[in-house]
């Protein structure tokens, strides 16, 4: 049993509805976000819902609710499943227009949707062992800093990986690192950590800013500037990080082994940070 949350009621998630002619399911018109709780507490809750109304004020999508609201629905549909550990799912569409047109209708009401799953982050078995990933060309749109539901690319770019059996797929643009297809790219050199600045090419991850934190605040070395193809192909250790994965080693991209083909010191040491940091945030509340 799922409770979700559509346009102000609570409903099973098997009875949720919503027409056809919204703009979600006709352009991809809309903003998400994806939210962890920890035992129960949300994890970076205002970081998540600054993130989103810096989206909707992008694609100048009104946004349908206060700060104080949002975070009354997200804590609400928390406290209405039943798993300790949850991934909140939210998303805003432009709403329902009468006729299809492209450029946005006047006075349409925002689609407002939550729904929240148990959440499996990786095991300790997989994070000791490692995952594999492919590369691609990085052939998404040039605002990829906005996080919208016009998803499409990245389930393409997902799926080249997915039917190699691997875990995640490594974009370059140009040269150069951007993230993954669902996921920020950290690298490792001379244990030196390294990340690509936020741009418009890549999503500002909520994790990438956890990790930098960790990073600055227990002395990890580590620089923020472009990171080069070749930096990746020679990297010590290569790390995925997101909402759902935390930290997590890649240790095989395009099937060769990245530095030793097991995760490395750097890895273990921030992963072990991370979930100190988890717990920490827990017992503040969240
Ligand atoms: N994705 N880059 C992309 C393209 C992403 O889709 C994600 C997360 C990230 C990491 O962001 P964060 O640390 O804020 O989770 C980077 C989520 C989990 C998703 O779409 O399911």
């Amino acid at each position: 049993m799922s409770v979700c949350y559509l346009n102000g009621d609570w409903m099973e998630l098997s009875e949720a509805r919503i027409s056809p002619m919204d703009r979600g399911f006709l352009f991809g018109d809309g903003a998400y976000e994806v939210l962890p709780a920890y035992s129960g507490k949300v994890f970076r809750l205002d970081e998540h819902l600054r993130r989103l109304e810096n989206t909707l004020s992008n694609l100048g999508l009104p946004n349908p609710m206060s700060r104080e609201a949002w975070r009354d629905v997200v804590r609400s549909i928390v406290a209405r499943n039943p798993w300790p550990d949850q991934s909140i799912y939210l998303q805003v569409t432009r709403g329902v227009a009468e006729v299809r047109t492209h450029a946005y209708p006047a006075e349409v009401t925002p689609t407002v949707f939550l729904m929240s799953e148990a959440l499996t982050t990786p095991s300790d078995e997989v994070r000791a062992e490692g995952v594999s990933a492919v590369s691609s060309a990085d052939f998404r749109w040039l605002r990829c800093d906005l996080k919208t539901v016009s998803l499409l690319a990245n389930c393409m770019l997902k799926q080249l990986a997915a039917e190699q059996g691997c875990m995640e797929t490594v974009l370059f643009r140009d040269g150069f690192l951007t993230e993954g297809a669902a996921s920020s790219i950290f690298v490792v050199h001379d244990g030196v950590l390294r990340v690509p600045p936020k741009s418009h090419l890549m999503l500002p991850g909520i994790t990438y800013d956890v990790v930098l934190e960790l990073a600055r605040d227990r002395g990890m070395p580590c620089q923020v500037r472009e990171v080069l193809e070749e930096e990746v192909r020679a990297a010590d250790e290569l790390w995925m990080t997101s909402s759902t994965k935390e930290v997590l080693p890649i240790t095989r991209l395009d099937g060769r082994p990245v530095g030793k083909g097991k995760p490395g010191p750097m890895a273990a040491q921030m992963g072990e940070w991370y979930q100190e940091f988890k717990q920490e945030v827990m017992r503040r509340g969240g």
